[in-house]
């Protein structure tokens, strides 16, 4: 099959430009001696996730309990979910996919640890626990430093946990432009979370994994003494959002659309909307002939002002990098893996909307 045969919207991906971050990222940390542990978030894929083992990643980060089945019942067998898991009825489920796989998930409560601790305990399987430490992003997470050791301190006495280490995010560090800022920034946060898994071991207590940082910030925050994993995830297909200063990885994600309308001189229509990119602002920027622009989203459709190019005809093709690839990803059942023109692989999107 061949590019001009897939029907539109569609989402495509780049398979030498895929291949090169994936390659480069394992490159990158394995000559310092740090592990990749990428989040599937970005891509959702069971075959990309399945690529990134074998090039030598250690496993796979989720944000949600439904990803990490997908991902598990497709052979990745250790997964780390950076997210809290609560409430019996997905405590259940973590329980038994931990009976499976080598299942670790980020904690930051006592109560919520007791609760994983009982029904571990009653299935007869043990589940592996990193503290989600708050770094600065003011999302979940414990402080840094002493409330991390009482938290170890109360999981010492429940039954069929195992802690594993620490983790964090700093999120609010990503999208800094300059790159001396965001270097900055990210040292004195993730200085911290080093800083309470230094305290962990004083404290008599296991902390084998130090996992933290997005595509953004892994190349400083691996740097960081003390720091034994990175979480980026964004990497592998990229997105105009993580194109910033110092960051290197090559986009591969795009969406292919076709022109529906051409209303007047200087104006089109693509059937790619807003449930085709899940994007706001910044808008999608054009792979090819750039110096057409997106300049409005509605539901089903692209407003492009092609002023400054020639104009579209009816029934061309455009494709189209989209701000944010996670949200947009999400939105298909299966991604086209590109070499050239040609179509070389369909992959299902197996983990698309397991938001539960
Ligand atoms: C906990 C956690 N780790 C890692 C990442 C990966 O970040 P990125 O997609 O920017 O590489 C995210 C992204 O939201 C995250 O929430």
């Amino acid at each position: 099959m061949e590019k001009n045969e897939i029907d539109t919207p569609a989402l495509l991906v780049d398979l030498d430009a895929l291949e090169w971050n994936i390659s480069e990222m394992r490159d990158d940390l394995t000559t310092i001696g740090r592990h990749v542990r990428p989040h599937i978030k970005v891509h959702k894929s069971p075959a990309i996730a399945n690529m990134q083992a074998r090039s030598g990643c250690i496993g796979v980060t989720c944000a949600k309990l439904g990803e990490a089945e997908v991902m598990a019942s497709s052979g990745i067998r250790n997964i780390l979910i950076a997210n809290q898991i609560v409430g019996p009825v997905k405590v259940d489920r973590l329980v038994g996919l931990a009976r499976q796989s080598d299942v670790m998930v980020a904690v930051d409560n006592a109560e919520n640890a007791l609760e994983i601790s009982k029904a571990a305990a009653a299935r007869g399987s043990t589940v592996g626990v990193v503290i989600e430490v708050d770094v600065g992003f003011k999302r979940a997470g414990v402080q840094p430093g002493e409330s991390v050791s009482s938290l170890a301190k109360k999981m010492a006495r429940m039954e069929n946990l195992r802690l594993a280490g620490v983790m964090g995010y700093e999120g609010h560090l990503q999208g800094i432009a300059s790159l001396e800022e965001r270097t900055r920034m990210v040292q004195k946060s993730v200085g911290q979370l080093v800083d309470s898994a230094k305290q962990l071991r004083r404290d008599g207590f296991e902390c084998e994994i130090v996992s933290t940082a997005g595509t953004n910030t892994y190349g400083i925050a691996s740097r960081i003494d003390g720091v034994t994993e990175v979480q980026a995830g964004s990497y592998t297909v990229m997105d105009n959002f993580h194109a910033v200063e110092g960051v290197k990885f090559r986009k591969a994600l795009t969406v292919l659309t076709t022109v529906t309308s051409t209303p007047e001189p200087g104006r089109a229509i693509v059937d790619a909307g807003l449930k085709a990119f899940a994007d706001t602002t910044p808008f999608p920027l054009p792979k090819e002939r750039i110096g057409i622009r997106v300049t409005e989203l509605s539901e089903e459709h692209g407003h492009l002002d092609t002023s400054r190019e020639k104009d579209l005809r009816l029934g061309e093709r455009m494709e189209f990098y989209p701000f944010y690839a996670p949200t947009t990803v999400n939105l298909y059942e299966k991604v086209y893996g590109m070499r050239g023109d040609h179509v070389e692989v369909q992959w299902q999107i197996a983990a698309r909307g397991r938001s539960q």
